[in-house]
């Protein structure tokens, strides 16, 4: 059961390039449609994000670009978050790794670890390239995957077998610079005892059954291969400095303090909201959405270190995680042109069009999705506008057209009456439970259903020969309840709906799903087209695009 204080997160971008369609199918959509639900019901939600900052591709870039690393995140945060708002997804808060708060919140992380002894100090070989006169954390290193023998992979992890390592673990290492291969110099760096956390890891994953079984034994799996303890220094300016005298010049890498910030957006909005951020997070259903790409990250670095400080901070409840984005069956890469950018989309297509798609595509595991241009067309034109759309607008303008607008005063109900009101119930309970679960293409799916079944009642009650008062009054009704269910998924075109329908968003609640709310005698407004088909022609302009 979840309580009644509800944290969603999901993971937070770099603030090194555009929003993309993979990032969305798995992290953001998701997390905004839950968050969308669970303000409808009545849950205190705080959905937030942040800017990932810190680490070296960014420093690069913007060594490249003759900026700052401060003006070059905040290029990125500004436009992302711009990006993610006209696609409708609606952070209560959206802040940024390098703020002083994050900065803060992660030092006194490393203080309170390192004092808890889980913390220690070693002298290692650093690859250091004498060429370009730096050490080579991360990024500036390409070598083979010392687990899966995969080529061309960074140093600080694996994208072909997924697990993250040391750098010096990396075999075969190039400078990805001037490619010459690199030296060995020695530096001192900050070790995190992952391994001596590994019971407490297991247990806690064999506890927690939110979780999804299957990621769960894959992380299960990696502790009992034997977990390295895990490397935390850089060498590098761009970072939070670590906060001990003897480390000056060392920064923290980025994924010590980037979920932190999970932590200290959320703390801090609500504190700025009077509300207690730190006793709220400690008393709520946490949810942290990410794609399967960075689940070592999550299930065993950003619980480590909560479990680190005996759990000062609440570890989550869940981890929705979900698989790669791919499209037209090929893998999704800018490289290659295949490749979508959210703000390319949605200069082409209404944002609903993409939350209807992806939500209907995306089921709740690790497997890939396929975003297909020509599934998307026929998603589009023969479920949302032909099913969906079809029996609001039959509905909206016919009562615009015999009954100016007003809604009839019903007679006695009768069986095809009742039998579509008991739908409307049973399908507001299977979608309640499916966006519960997380299963988010389910739910579209029952949507789906019940606008297939408000359709036949209408067509078998054949309004338009007269005597058509229940079927109006009820049909209405049954529009407020599939915008109420539409709702999180879709909430620009319900936004539209429920002005067409003359009724408040904010005074209409999930329950009313199923009620008889709207009376006879409401009057509403002229019914505008809500959903309209694609044409070939757009579909063929699209794939034009790719490659
Ligand atoms: N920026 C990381 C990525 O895109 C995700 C960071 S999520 C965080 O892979 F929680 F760890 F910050
Ligand atoms: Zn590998």
């Amino acid at each position: 059961m979840v309580k009644d204080n509800i944290i969603i997160t999901s993971a937070l971008p770099y603030a090194n390039g555009e929003i993309h369609l993979g990032h969305i199918v798995s992290t953001y959509l998701p997390a905004d449609i839950l968050a969308r639900f669970y303000r409808s019901i009545g849950k205190n939600v705080v959905f937030t994000c942040a800017s990932d900052d810190f680490g070296t591709p960014i420093l690069l870039q913007s060594e490249k670009q003759n900026k700052t690393p401060e003006e070059y995140v905040k290029y990125w945060k500004e436009r992302d978050l711009k990006d993610f708002t006209d696609l409708g997804i609606l952070f209560d808060d959206f802040r940024n790794t390098s703020s002083k708060e994050n900065i803060k919140l992660t030092q006194y992380f490393f203080n309170q670890i390192y004092n808890n002894d889980l913390i220690y100090r070693k002298e290692i070989n650093q690859l250091y390239c004498n060429t370009d006169d730096k050490y080579l954390p991360d990024r500036y290193v390409l070598g083979t995957c010392p687990y899966c023998k995969e080529d061309n992979q960074y140093s600080d992890g694996c994208e072909k077998c997924g697990r993250a390592f040391n750098h010096s673990e990396i075999l075969k290492p190039i400078c990805a610079i001037c490619k010459n291969e690199p030296v060995m110099k020695t530096s001192a760096h900050y070790f995190f005892k992952l391994s001596a956390l590994s019971d407490k890891l297991k247990t806690w994953l064999n506890n927690n059954d939110n979780l999804q079984k299957d990621v769960k034994n894959y992380v299960i799996r990696w502790i009992e291969d034997g977990l390295n303890d895990w490397d935390i220094t850089r060498d590098i300016s761009w970072g939070v400095n670590i906060p001990l005298e003897e480390a000056e010049g060392k920064v923290l890498y980025g994924w010590f303090d980037n979920h932190i910030c999970y932590i200290s957006t959320t703390i801090e909005h609500l504190n700025s909201k009077g509300i207690n951020g730190k006793e709220f997070w400690n008393d709520s259903t946490i949810y942290h959405y990410i794609g399967k790409d960075i689940v070592y990250h999550h299930y065993l670095f950003l619980t480590a270190m909560r479990l680190a400080i005996n759990e000062e901070y609440k570890l989550p409840d869940f981890i929705p995680t979900r698989g790669h984005l791919m499209l037209q069956g090929e893998k999704f890469s800018k490289s290659r042109g295949m490749y979508i950018g959210l703000r390319d989309f949605l200069s082409d297509f209404p944002a609903d069009y993409l939350r209807y798609y992806l939500t209907r595509i995306t089921p709740y595991d690790q497997s890939d999705v396929n975003f297909d241009w020509d599934d998307f067309q026929v998603k589009i034109n023969n479920e949302l506008v032909a099913s969906i759309g079809n029996f609001i607008h039959r509905v909206l303008s016919f009562t615009n057209s015999k009954y100016n607008g007003i809604i009839p005063e019903p007679k006695e109900l009768d069986n095809d009456d009742n039998e579509l009101i008991e739908l409307i119930q049973e399908s507001k309970n299977k979608v309640m439970e499916n966006i519960e679960n997380n299963h988010i293409d389910r739910a579209m799916k029952n949507i789906l259903d019940l606008s297939d079944g408000c359709n036949r009642y209408f067509q078998k009650k054949e309004p338009w020969k007269g005597n058509s008062e229940n079927t109006i009054y009820i049909s209405m009704n049954a529009v407020q309840s599939l915008g109420i269910l539409l709702n999180p998924f879709m909430p620009h075109s319900i936004d539209k709906l429920f002005n067409t329908m003359n009724i408040e968003k904010k005074k209409i609640n999930w329950e009313n799903c199923g009620e008889l709310k709207i009376e006879a005698n409401h009057k509403i407004n002229d019914a505008k087209i809500l959903f309209e088909k694609i044409e070939n022609k757009a579909i063929n302009e699209q794939k034009q695009k790719l490659k």
